[in-house]
């Protein structure tokens, strides 16, 4: 089996998701191209729409009218969606009156306070299960900016802060121990917001009004990782991916590649919308294992259990921790793994913030519980193609999360 020919992936999630909230808070219409149309993205949708947005779609295109937010009438759920919970607190930290939030069964159980404390402190009220998780109710109102420093990357809460900012009186400013992706801070500047950028610190002063743009949405890198990781591994292979977000916040994962072994090219390198757009042309090779882990976590995190699956057909060692973050994604995606592994006959070392697997691995046909995670699902399928072996996941619905079309796109991939 050789993996060539080219291939275009779902719009961007991160993107879609920022794409549409701007929308919502600028005066005007904006319109959105290529918008990555998954449950994730569905959730902020309906969300926003609740809170007062026009969202209309013609065609391929979808039209926001936004500028006047209000209380909903309707509990918000954000789905299975973290991106769309923790964005829209800070969205609805200054909407005047009460926005109540809930969220699926995994999204329920994962950390809310990362946002909950610095909004508090911003202004807004909270009332949490537990003071902590989902279910929620917030209570918008008056803010005023403050600094912060964040214990871990995360772009999720800076941009619940930065879009809290962009409202509140006075400036925020969020320092992170590390980049995480950026796409915020550059829609802020697409947008038409005044933003200043010093190293890992990003400072808004409010309140600022921001008017209506076209976005185009390039397709998703985390979603490109998964065919780029199965032509990587099979030598002989050679797969354009074409019109991929090149944001290096967003592509940790075509160094670790090249590191392994896999030869890669970027090509016909622009703008658009304030994000870098291209190719990514990926030639298949035998891989060697690697370290991932210090800065390079948040510009990979979400494709660790790819990475993960490229490392199971890597000779040698490869090493990923600095990666607890993992523990609270969609599931704990370390413990996913490792139980997926075992359940395919092959043993790898668990750690508290990551996995050592020393390859290659000799897996057998076997079940593999997803945890209704779509990376977990996508990222077993694929180690299915590489290896040759059936692999029955639990549930496969889930893909849609983040990349609808998956399982056929992949069936064109041979
Ligand atoms: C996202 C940020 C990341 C990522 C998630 C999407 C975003 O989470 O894992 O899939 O759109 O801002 P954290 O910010 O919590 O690391």
């Amino acid at each position: 089996m050789h993996i060539t020919g080219e291939m275009r992936v779902p719009g961007d999630k991160s993107i879609s998701h920022r794409a549409f909230m701007f929308g919502a808070l600028a005066q005007g219409t904006t319109l959105v191209r290529g918008a990555l149309e998954s449950l994730d993205v569905q959730s902020t949708i309906r969300a926003l729409t609740a809170l007062g947005a026009r969202i209309e779609k013609t065609g391929h295109d979808w039209h926001v009218t936004g500028g006047g937010l209000h209380e909903p009438e309707v509990v918000i759920d954000a789905g299975n969606s973290g991106t769309t919970a923790r964005l829209l607190s800070g969205i609805c930290a200054s909407t005047p009156g009460i926005t109540v939030m809930t969220g699926d069964s995994s999204l329920i159980k994962r950390p809310m306070a990362r946002v909950i404390r610095p909004l508090e402190g911003m202004g807004a009220s909270f009332l949490a299960r537990q003071g902590r998780f989902l279910p929620m109710a917030i209570r918008g109102g008056d803010l005023h900016g403050r600094s912060f420093t964040l214990e871990v990357a995360s772009a999720q809460v800076k941009s619940a802060l930065l879009l809290a900012g962009l409202k509140a009186e006075g400036t925020t400013t969020v320092t992170e121990p590390s980049l995480s992706r950026d796409h915020t801070e550059r829609m802020l500047g697409h947008f038409g917001a005044r933003i200043e950028r010093q190293g890992t610190s990003v400072s808004i002063h409010g309140p600022q009004e921001i008017s209506a743009r076209e976005v185009s949405v390039p397709g998703d890198p985390s979603s490109a990782a998964f065919p780029a990781v199965l032509a990587a591994a099979v030598p002989g292979s050679e797969l354009l991916l074409r019109d991929i977000c090149l944001n290096p916040t967003r592509t940790g994962f075509i160094p670790v590649l090249e590191r392994m072994g896999a030869r890669i090219a970027l090509q016909n390198i622009h703008e658009d919308s304030g994000e870098t757009v291209g190719d990514i042309l990926v030639t298949g090779g035998g891989l060697t294992g690697t370290t991932i882990g210090g800065d390079e976590i948040p510009r990979l995190i979400d494709e660790i259990p790819v990475l993960a699956v490229a490392a199971c057909f890597a000779k040698g060692t490869t090493v990923i921790r600095d990666a607890s973050e993992l523990r609270v994604k969609e599931t704990d995606r370390i413990g996913a793994l490792v139980r997926g592994f075992a359940s395919l006959g092959a043993q790898v070392e668990e750690t508290s913030d990551g996995l050592v697997i020393d390859g290659p691995l000799s897996l057998r046909t076997g079940p593999v519980q997803t945890f209704s995670d779509h990376r977990i699902a996508m990222s077993f399928f694929i180690l299915s193609r590489i290896a040759g072996i059936e692999v029955d996941l639990d549930d496969t619905q889930c893909v849609g999360i983040s990349f609808p079309g998956f399982f056929s796109l992949m069936e064109g991939c041979r």
